[in-house]
Formats: C-alpha cells, structure tokens, sequence
C-alpha cells in the first residue's frame, strides 16, 4: 500500500522542522525537508555564478542537478550531485537565494516532481515540511498542518535557535519578512494553507503545546 503523508507548510521559523522530525519519530514516518532541496539548489547557483533570477539559467541548472535526501540527526542530510552539503545550507546567502530561485514555475515542477517520487517511494509514509506540500505537491495528504506564528516570535525562535545565521536580530527580521512576501506573492504555488488544512498559530504556544497538538492531529487522522 502507498505510505500516508503528513504535509507541514508554513512561513519561515513556524517551528516546522522541529515539529516535522518530531511527528516523523513519533510515527515511524521519514521526514522530508523540501526547503533543503531549493537551498541545494541555490548552492549550486551560487557556486556556478548562475543569476538566481534568470528563470532559464535556473531551469537548466536543475536539469543537470541531482539532489537526495537523508534521514539524518534530526533534519535531512542532503547530498548535491552526490556530495554531502548539508552545514553548508543554512547560511543568509544561500537562504536568500533559495527563495529566489524557488519562484521560477518551470524549477518548481521540477522540484515538485521529485519530491512527490520521493514521498511515493517511501513504504511506511512522509512527513513532507515545505510551502506547498498541502497544496500542489500532495493535494491528497490526509494529514495537512499549516504552521503560523508572528513575524516577531518566529523571528525570535530563529535568532535563539541560530545567533550566527544573521548578523543581528533586526537583520533578520528584515529578511524573513522580505522572504515570506516573496514565497506568498509568487504566481506559481504561492505560500498558503490549502483549504483543509488546520492552521495552528503558535504564538503564545510552548514547544511542548506545538508538539503536544500536532501528535494529536496526526493520530487522529492515520
Ligand atoms: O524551508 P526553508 O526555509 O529551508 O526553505 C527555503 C526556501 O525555499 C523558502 O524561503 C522558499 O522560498 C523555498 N521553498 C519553497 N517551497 C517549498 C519549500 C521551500 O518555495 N516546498
């Protein structure tokens, strides 16, 4: 039988991949990081001085790019044209320009394609985490979670969790903010909670709160 898929879209620092590897564990599901894969991406563009903007020059690179992804500690490993570069996927140049590279519609069907392959070649089930796995990657999900907070305390989670990923709070802030308008103004598969997705605003939650209600979710609907 086909394995479930517990889809988890939301904006930048929502929590999703603390809360996707935590449902993965806790239901013996592989977690899948689709964000790594337009930050893999964006590595590569940037080492090949491929301009993150120019919608063909990306569309080529990603013809010639294989990007895997790992069960690792936690998140994914990822490997890049058979390379490992996870540690390298988090800094602010590499964040700015997978959101860059991540709006040109013919790189997303790309994309969109090999992350449905691997969902569907995964025996026992998927937690996908991205921006549009409840919407366009698995419309189909049983399980669709949508993660929100405000820009002030997903900016704060990030900051405590990642100090050196900015330069300083206000930083940031402003380039979160300017990513999530980017990922929720694009013309193909904008950020937005499918329609049947339950949206949790973790504002005012504790870890343990996120944790505790989307287990109860999940199991609800498996
Ligand atoms: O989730 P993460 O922050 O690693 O994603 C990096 C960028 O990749 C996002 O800002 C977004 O532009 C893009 N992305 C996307 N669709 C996904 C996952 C990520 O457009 N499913």
């Amino acid at each position: 039988r086909q394995g479930t898929v517990v889809a988890i879209d939301g904006p930048a620092g929502a929590g999703k991949s603390t809360v996707a590897s935590h449902l993965a564990k806790r239901f013996g599901l592989l977690n899948l990081e689709t964000g790594a894969m337009y930050r893999a991406l964006a590595l590569k563009a940037l080492h090949s001085g491929t301009a993150v903007d120019d919608g063909d020059a990306v569309l080529l690179l990603t013809r010639s790019t294989h990007i895997t992804l790992e069960p690792g500690d936690g998140g994914n490993r990822v490997l890049l044209d058979g390379l490992e570069v996870t540690s390298d996927l988090r800094n602010p140049e590499v964040t700015a320009a997978a959101s860059r590279v991540s709006v040109h519609g013919p790189v997303r069907e790309w994309m969109v394609a090999a992350q449905r392959a691997l969902g569907l070649a995964a025996p026992s089930g998927v937690v996908m985490e991205g921006r549009d796995i409840g919407t366009v990657v698995f419309p189909q999900a049983p399980v669709k979670i949508f993660l929100d907070a405000s820009v002030e305390a997903r900016g704060d989670r990030r900051f405590a969790q990642q100090p050196a990923a900015a330069e300083n709070k206000e930083t940031l802030l402003r380039e979160m903010r300017d990513r999530d308008s980017r990922d929720r103004s694009r013309e193909q598969s904008p950020l937005k909670p499918a329609d049947d997705a339950v949206i949790l605003d973790t504002t005012g939650l504790s870890l343990d709160q996120v944790l505790e209600r989307t287990e109860a979710l999940v199991a609800a609907r498996l």
